[in-house]
């Protein structure tokens, strides 16, 4: 059986000033009418799975379980953390979680905070994943790239180990500028899109080879866990006593399993103000607008308006966020700079 499982863990510090602590971007409609979890969620309902699994802080269990609900979607648990200790602890919860629905199980990971435009393509290539999956592989959905993005991780693809599908040569997380457009160049790298496809049973057992103390810290919390409702909150204590690290490092990196399925489905990981430039419906002029503006002369520019009337003129490649308590004006290319801003925010609390 097929078990999404949703990782919604993040904070989104460079989408400021809409994106806040407490009400992240994977929980804001930046590209649609519905959220960025919601969407994750949408894009699993034309496969034949199982209810879905949620892991997220435990402060935003309301939202979750709220948006939920609003889409129809009966969670089989919403996991709640105390604490991140990013990726690998999050997917060793939901796979305890997982082989109680399924011992037989495989989970679809998908972040909750990202862009897919083509969901056929997704859906076509997690059909082509589930083989692999179901003979003990542990697969990774590789984005065919489409410039030298150095937010991405990358993965160098070997050996074709059935029709279309590729052993793992090598990880790389985030390289410089240069190096990216060799990769680019190269025809052999994939974006990591932090998408896998797994047997739950699989997940537990690599862990116990390659992690083996995070593995039982996180079975401690699992087995701590107060169950209410469809919320399994962890224990604590336990949990806090987990190594922190990522899926790539701790696992994909390591095991002889790995397998990357090549996708080309207009995915982004909307990490930045740029991205949603990248991925939204453009004027003529290459304007994306969100909500009530007014355009003169701009071009190639992201104008978004939350609750005032946002107006441009003769301008070029800019970001402008409205919300009501904060306004962001950016050079386009710069918006990764943002992040500068928070910290600086943070530091004057
Ligand atoms: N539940 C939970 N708990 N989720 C988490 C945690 C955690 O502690 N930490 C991270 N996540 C979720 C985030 O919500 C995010 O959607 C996803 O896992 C990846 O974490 P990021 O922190 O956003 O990583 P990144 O964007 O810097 O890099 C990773 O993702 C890229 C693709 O988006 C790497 O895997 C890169 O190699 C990859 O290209
Ligand atoms: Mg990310």
């Amino acid at each position: 059986m097929l078990i999404p499982v949703l990782l919604s863990g993040g904070v989104g510090s460079r989408l400021w000033p809409l994106s806040r602590e407490l009400n992240p971007k994977q929980f804001l409609p930046l590209a649609g009418s519905l959220s960025l979890l919601e969407q994750t969620m949408e894009r699993t309902k034309s496969l034949d799975a199982g209810a879905p699994i949620i892991v997220c802080n435990d402060e935003h269990r309301f939202t979750v379980a709220e948006q939920m609900r609003g889409i129809g979607t009966n969670p089989d648990a919403i996991i709640l953390e105390p604490m991140g200790k990013n990726t690998a602890p999050a997917v060793a919860v939901a796979a305890l979680q997982a082989i109680k629905q399924s011992p037989e199980g495989v989970m679809l990971v998908m972040p909750a905070d990202h862009v897919v435009r083509d969901v056929p393509a997704f859906s076509a290539a997690v059909a082509a994943g589930m083989t692999e999956a179901q003979q003990g592989r542990l697969v990774t959905f590789g984005i065919v790239p489409e410039s030298p993005e150095t937010g991405y991780g990358y993965i160098r693809r070997n050996a074709e180990v059935s029709p279309g599908n590729y052993a793992i040569a090598e990880f790389v997380e985030k390289p410089s500028l240069e190096i990216a457009q060799q990769y680019v160049d190269s025809g052999d790298y994939y974006w990591n899109s932090g998408m896998f496809l797994m047997g739950a049973q699989t997940y537990l057992d690599e862990l116990q080879v390659l992690a083996p103390a995070m593995l039982s810290a996180a079975k401690a919390a699992f087995d701590a866990a107060n169950d209410d409702l469809d919320f399994v909150r962890l224990g604590a204590e336990e949990f806090s006593r987990c190594p922190s690290d990522s899926i790539d490092y701790a696992v994909m990196e390591k095991t002889e399993q790995g397998v990357v399925v090549p996708l080309s489905c207009g995915w982004s990981d909307v990490g930045a103000w740029s991205s949603l430039w990248e991925v939204g419906d453009k004027d003529t002029s290459g304007n994306v607008m969100v909500g009530d503006t007014l355009l003169h002369n701009t071009e190639n520019s992201y104008v978004h308006s939350n609750s005032r009337l946002v107006t441009t003129v003769g301008v070029d490649n800019i970001v402008v966020v409205e919300t009501p308590d904060a306004v962001l004006v950016a050079d386009k290319d710069q918006v990764q700079d943002v992040k500068a801003i928070v910290n600086s925010l943070k530091a004057a609390d």
